[in-house]
């Protein structure tokens, strides 16, 4: 199943919050939609970036690289 998820492209801004879905369960992907409160899921990940630059997200959530995808999907 793991070939199902690949991460996400996004244009990120410098110093705006982020809140990175953990749970899974966002329809949002790759950011939280509050979903986790009716899943009683794990909350969202808060980011932000020093710079405005294009990222990848982990969709799969298993990345050890949070929010980042490190390639882990493919594993
Ligand atoms: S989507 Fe690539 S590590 Fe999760």
């Amino acid at each position: 199943m793991s070939d199902s998820y690949s991460p996400i492209k996004v244009d990120l801004e410098k110093d705006k919050r982020y809140a990175w879905c953990t749970c899974s369960h966002s329809t949002n992907q790759p950011f939280c939609d509050g979903s986790h409160r009716t899943h009683n899921a794990t909350p969202s990940m808060g980011f932000s970036v020093e710079e405005n630059k294009e990222a990848y997200l982990c969709t799969c959530k298993k990345t050890s690289n949070p929010p980042y995808c490190d390639g882990t999907h493919n594993a």
